[in-house]
């Protein structure tokens, strides 16, 4: 009997949604459609605007929110659409795991904060209106997946490791998984169900998107090409390289509250910046260096490292990790059969479907949270669907 379910992410790239219509019921998950909507550029600057303070926010927030249900429930749409020709109608599909647009990610803003009321919880804020997406879709949603994990004093992040360990795990052999979206994020799979590891690497794609659009106009720097064509600056890189989250230890998270343009530009300060593609060859070994050193210290015995995330079609990222990680296997998660893109969506199919049977999302030894918590809260559809 088919098990589906639909995920949905959007990520700190600030690039689009991602969606896939996935089916449990096999020893593999199994993707039957998926579709990607890119973000309106208008829509994309507002997001990357709400991530810092700025005039009237709260309203500006809520609207974007409601702006992203919609674009959502285009992905939605697609999905159904190319599922409906293997069959699959609306009516099948359980739930949508909708993860939203992160505009803070704050897991450590407690303490000494007097606005903190005392908790041992920080925040993270993902804007989304799951309500108008069930209302829109005609279908159920679970949203909302991290701040469980932060009221059990967590960091709420990164949650796609468990799903990582259910469907990439191998017995025999220590093997990594990538992610690299706006942040990298890497899943440590030891053989013989040792435990698993995951932590935020820092900077993914964020920092390059940037820098590629500031000089060249165009969103992200494709195949890496012009990173290719300039040279790393090894005094930039080593300072890059410096900033204390590299070596602290985990459980850590991170997002454009730290790795941002301003936190860039005080970097280049100083820096003799002869030809832009030099940077943009920089911020590369930046992601490569951050990842492989974390990669070599945390897990020395990985022979493979699959790499998913839209760092994966970054042919210069890939080759910089492959020479930074000899006798380690490099390759794009395709390999095991989820497709680069689709694989942070699968995720949240997956949490949605953990919801559904009441089972924890989060592993405790990745966030740091006091214990396994399920994850995600439910929006119930209208029972008279008015648009599928
Ligand atoms: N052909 C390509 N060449 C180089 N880089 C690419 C290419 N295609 C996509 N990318 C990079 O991948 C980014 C999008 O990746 P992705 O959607 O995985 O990130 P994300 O939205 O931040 O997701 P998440 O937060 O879930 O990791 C783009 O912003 C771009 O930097
Ligand atoms: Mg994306």
């Amino acid at each position: 009997m088919a098990d589906y379910y639909m995920g949905l992410m959007s990520g700190t790239s600030l690039d689009g949604a991602d969606g896939v219509l996935v089916d449990f019921d096999l020893p593999v998950p199994r993707v039957m459609a998926s579709a990607s909507v890119p973000f309106p550029d208008a829509f994309r600057a507002e997001l990357l605007a709400l991530n810092t303070a700025g005039h009237n926010e709260l309203h500006r927030a809520a609207l974007a929110a409601n702006q992203l249900a919609m674009v959502y429930t285009q992905v939605v749409h697609a999905l159904l659409a190319q599922a409906g020709h293997q069959g699959v109608t609306a009516g099948q599909v359980r739930a949508i795991g909708a993860h939203g647009q992160t505009v803070r990610h704050r897991p450590q803003e407690f303490g000494d904060d007097p606005l903190s009321g005392g908790s041992d919880a920080g925040y993270t804020l993902q804007l989304n209106n799951p309500a108008l997406l069930a209302e829109l879709t005609g279908l159920d949603v679970v949203a909302d997946f991290r701040t469980a994990d932060l009221a059990a004093g967590g960091q709420g992040a990164p949650l796609v490791p468990a799903f990582h360990h259910a469907v990439f795990a191998q017995p025999q052999r220590d093997i990594a998984v990538l992610n690299i979206g706006g942040i990298s994020n890497l899943t440590l799979l030891a053989a013989h169900g040792g435990a698993v590891k995951g932590f935020d690497c820092g900077p993914g794609n964020a920092l390059m998107d940037f820098w590629c659009l500031q000089h060249t106009g165009r969103p992200y720097d494709a195949s890496g090409a012009w990173a290719a064509s300039g040279t790393v600056m090894p005094g930039l890189l080593a300072r890059l390289l410096a900033a204390p989250y590299f070596t602290k230890a985990p459980p850590k998270s991170t997002g454009r509250d730290l790795f941002n343009p301003a936190w860039l530009t005080g970097q280049l300060s100083g820096a003799e910046v002869s030809a832009p593609q030099d940077v943009q060859a920089t911020l590369t070994a930046l992601t490569a260096q951050a990842c492989a050193r974390d990669l070599i210290r945390h897990a020395p015995h990985t022979t493979e490292l699959l790499v998913c995330g839209g760092g994966a079609f970054n042919d210069e990222l890939m080759r910089q990790l492959a020479q930074a990680l000899p006798g380690v296997r490099v390759q794009p998660t395709t390999a095991c059969g989820l497709p680069p893109l689709q694989v942070e969506a699968t995720a949240f199919a997956w949490l949605a479907r953990a919801w559904h049977h009441r089972e924890p999302g989060s592993l405790p030894a990745v966030t740091g949270a006091r214990g396994p918590r399920v994850l995600g809260a439910l929006y119930v559809a209208p029972t008279v669907a008015h648009c599928v």
